[in-house]
């Protein structure tokens, strides 16, 4: 472990609040959910120390609102470029705190860079239209054009499964438009966020635009939602809290990226072969804790036996441990309390026709790739968000029924359909009802400037850096009277 990485895991933690570290009168050790051990001492901020963050960004808005596009790229693309030179010690804080095998989080590292380059560019792109008032008779003799402007204080709260990139994904849009930030990373990985927010100081973010308040949900989050000076709320996360976020959000804007139980549909005359490696990742990578993580395969009855032995012999060799063990892909769940909860998803399948083709257990305390056949839609592990290396398989007739057991879910993020039939896959994606359909790959498909987000209790609103800047921004129309 490099001494920096070690220095930022292994001391008392703080809050980044106006530009200065604050330390507040509580802290809560940080445990490994791999290993069991502490890794950290984290900061407990209470309502107070969130208000005064909140202040500190409220205050930060004039200097960001005057601040020209140029030298806002100009800071994201610095950051871009110190997060290069420290991307192993990035890639090792990830691992660390979330159990992300350590090729997982170099991967996620990489993206990071991404999100700040593409923040950095959007921030140069960012502008309005000129409205062709003639076109109304009293409409002639003016002139008109939209602007585009920051919408001020944003409240970020992320999540632990891409605890570098979704912040990126957050507070990179959000610099890019002019705003500034109140972010409450997710309790188990608050780690990346102030490392985060280091190299942000670094590359000269102004005091106050960039404000990192760790401690209880419920406390900070609370805060954040319900402060009249906070004028928008980017969350990702679950459909429980995303909606309570809403609920008490009042009129301001609200962007929430929440769960899924994504699905794949696989056509006959697929080669199986050339699917399985992309099939392996998009249900176990990140042992399955990803909002558009494989959970449900619909396999045409052609060629379902294929896939179902392919796909589970595939599964059971994947190595199993350390997540900083270069070669591991699968590692500890988030928590103990995670495991269980899918342990018991999983009991709940036995004695229904269901059969459990790999996994159903623990193995040193790490939940094996788990694969489930014939499993009833009405199980958890079908219907609900599973959020856990565990994917069922079910056997269809044709497109069109593999297309009405997708749309069957409350959540509607993302869907995949390997195909080899044009007229299936523009059929699918016309009728699949999601927020982006993948057509030969997984759902588990992202890249970084593409528009993200789902419809139903996937979430509102679109990430994505372009996209994400629309909803940070507030349209304001200029008329000119000619006349
Ligand atoms: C998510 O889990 O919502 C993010 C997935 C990704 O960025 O790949």
């Amino acid at each position: 472990m490099s001494k920096l990485a070690n220095e930022a895991q292994s001391t008392k933690q703080f809050l980044m609040i106006n530009g200065e570290k604050v330390e507040p009168a509580k802290y809560a050790p940080l445990y490994s959910p791999y290993s069991g051990d502490e890794i950290a001492q984290i900061a407990m901020a209470d309502k107070e120390l969130t208000i005064q963050a909140i202040t500190a960004a409220y205050n930060a808005r004039g200097v960001m609102a005057k601040m020209p596009a140029y030298q806002r790229a100009e800071i994201l693309g610095k950051v871009a470029v110190l997060l290069t030179d420290k991307a192993d010690e990035a890639a090792e804080i990830i691992s660390r705190e979330s159990a992300k095998p350590i090729m997982f989080a170099k991967a996620e590292v990489a993206r990071t860079i991404e999100t700040y380059k593409f923040s950095a560019e959007e921030a140069k792109r960012i502008h309005g239209e000129t409205i062709p008032f003639d076109a109304a008779v009293g409409g002639v003799g003016r002139i008109g054009y939209t602007l585009r402007e920051a919408i001020g204080v944003i409240g970020a709260i992320t999540p632990f499964n891409f605890p570098m990139n979704l912040v990126a994904h957050k507070v990179g849009p959000a610099i890019a438009a002019g705003n500034t930030i109140v972010l409450k990373p997710a309790s188990q990985t608050p780690l990346s966020a102030l490392f985060i927010a280091g190299i942000f100081e670094e590359a000269g973010l102004p005091a106050g635009v960039l404000n990192v308040v760790t401690g209880p949900g419920g406390t900070v989050g609370e805060a954040i939602v319900e402060d009249d000076r906070v004028s928008m709320v980017t969350f990702t996360g679950s459909p429980s809290v995303g909606i309570g976020i809403r609920n008490k959000a009042g009129l301001k804007k609200t962007t929430l990226e929440l769960g899924s139980n994504s699905a794949l549909i696989i056509d006959k005359d697929v080669d199986i072969d050339q699917i399985i490696e992309r099939c392996i990742m998009g249900a176990f990578s990140n042992q399955g804790q990803v909002c558009i993580s494989l959970q449900r395969v619909y396999a045409h009855v052609d060629v379902y036996e294929e896939f179902v032995a392919k796909f589970t012999n595939a599964a059971k060799k994947l190595k199993i441990g350390d997540p900083l063990d270069p070669d591991t892909y699968i590692s500890a769940l988030i928590s103990k309390g995670e495991a269980e909860r899918v342990l018991d998803w999983i009991e709940e399948t036995k004695g229904s026709s269901a059969t459990i083709e790999a996994g159903g257990k623990l193995q040193a305390g790490i939940l094996l790739p788990t694969i489930i056949t014939e499993a009833d839609h009405s199980l958890k592990v079908s219907c609900q968000e599973a959020f856990a290396p565990v994917v069922v398989v079910n056997k269809v007739a044709s497109v069109k029924e593999a297309i009405e057991q997708v749309n069957d879910s409350r959540f509607g993020l993302q869907a995949g359909i390997y195909t080899n039939n044009v007229k299936n896959a523009l059929y699918a994606s016309q009728e699949l009802h999601v927020g982006g359909v993948i057509i030969n790959d997984v759902p588990t498909y992202r890249v970084d400037q593409m528009p993200y987000g789902g419809v139903k209790d996937s979430g509102t609103g679109r990430e994505g850096i372009k996209y994400a800047v629309e909803e940070m921004t507030e349209m304001k129309l200029v008329v000119w009277n000619q006349s």
